[in-house]
């Protein structure tokens, strides 16, 4: 029989947004706060100098910002290009495409680059590209780390090694927003110009802040950059950063006392250490996948995300299907298949605030078979 809401507790293994640690919970759990108090600005000034470390940066300038990981796109872009400006960008799956799809509306000239779903950026055409580009037209590379929809991590350091190679000075935009926090990540070392994320995802809070890093680069870039910005406009910011009040309009007070906690959260137990216990749970997920006998969506190991895995179904199962029996019989919560492989894969977040005990809830089902229904045997 299927429920409309399962009994139980929720499972919630969807990639983000992720299920939040209760001690943030209850740090937000608290009234406003005249943001102009002298309270605020000193919590903001710690956060500001705390979240570099999450971008593994020095010389990064970091912005947070109202908004979500789509609205930390517009910010990277608008901030440091000018309408008409060319940039490269790889389709690899539905969010690397709906931010190809804000490039075009923000009237930049998008070369795509586009690979086969379950592929990671295809870097011989990116290669192909910076070779031709001798009078250095491209102005930025745009990649996503971790395509969300589809499991697959990009290797940004090799994006790195190519631009240094052709001594080309594109800028490089990395939407981190399924990576930073959970995913080996290195703004500095890597010379990634803007990196972004959104707090729902391995930050493990609410919705609603988008955490923007800038290199001295991309700063230099925001200068001269032409395209109209208003509310994301870095500016406006530094304006006040400069003031020591740092807050062009009301933040959000809650989420200012979340984003304290999940940052001791994550340093008392070492980013390192976050890092490699989301590589045990990709991989305890790759392995539960393997003994369903099933396929990864992810076409080669060395994409494979730590963060979600796309699991492909048989051609006789809608994938839906399994998503709505799982939500409705287990109470458990796993991603949809997104736009080309709607239908094909079904996705399990494995990313934020997650141990191998809480994980065992879909991974339990390894000694399981999916039948003809979409359900399990
Ligand atoms: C990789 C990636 N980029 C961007 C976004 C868009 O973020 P938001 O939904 O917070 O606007 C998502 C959302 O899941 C994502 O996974």
């Amino acid at each position: 029989m299927d429920f409309v809401y399962g009994p139980g507790k929720n499972h919630l293994f969807v990639p983000g947004p992720v299920n939040i640690p209760e001690p943030v919970i209850r740090a937000m759990n608290r009234n406003n706060e005249d943001y102009r108090s002298p309270a605020i600005p000193a919590l903001t000034k710690t956060l500001l100098e705390d979240v570099k470390k999450i971008f593994k940066t020095t010389s990064g300038t970091p912005f947070l910002i109202p908004t979500t990981g789509t609205g930390a796109w517009e910010s990277a872009l608008t901030n440091t290009l000018s309408p008409g400006d060319r940039i490269v960008s790889f389709l690899i799956g539905q969010f690397s495409l709906l931010w190809i799809d804000q490039q075009q509306r923000l009237n930049f000239r998008v070369d795509v680059i586009e690979s086969e779903w379950g592929r990671g950026a295809d870097l011989d055409a990116l290669a192909s590209k910076l070779e031709a580009d001798r009078s250095h037209t491209i102005k930025a590379v745009c990649i996503v780390h971790n395509e969300t929809a589809t499991g697959v991590t990009n290797d940004l350091a090799a994006v790195r090694k190519l631009l240094d190679g052709y001594r080309h000075p594109a800028l490089v935009l990395v939407d981190g927003v399924s990576s930073i926090c959970a995913i080996d990540f290195r703004m500095d070392e890597w010379g990634v110009d803007v990196a972004l994320t959104g707090s729902q995802k391995a930050l493990s809070m609410p919705t609603g802040m988008g955490i923007v890093c800038a290199s001295p680069k991309a700063m230099e870039a925001a200068k001269t950059a032409k395209s109209v910005r208003v509310f994301f406009d870095w500016n406006d910011y530094l304006k006040f950063y400069k003031l020591g009040t740092f807050w062009p309009y009301t933040p959000s007070i809650q989420l200012l006392y979340g984003l304290r906690t999940a940052l001791d959260l994550l340093f008392e137990e070492g980013l390192d250490n976050v890092i490699a216990r989301h590589s045990r749970l990709g991989k305890a997920t790759r392995l539960a996948v393997e003994a369903w006998g099933l396929k990864n969506c992810t076409q080669r190991e060395d994409w494979f995300s730590d963060t979600v895995t796309a699991v492909v179904v048989p051609p006789y199962i809608n994938s839906a299907d399994v998503v709505k029996r799982a939500w409705t019989r287990y109470n458990l919560s796993l991603g949809l298949g997104l736009n080309k492989v709607a239908g094909k894969v079904f996705r399990i977040g494995h990313l934020g605030n997650l141990n191998e005990a809480f994980h065992f809830n879909p991974c339990r089902l390894s000694g399981l078979r999916l039948n003809t229904v979409g359900t399990w045997d």
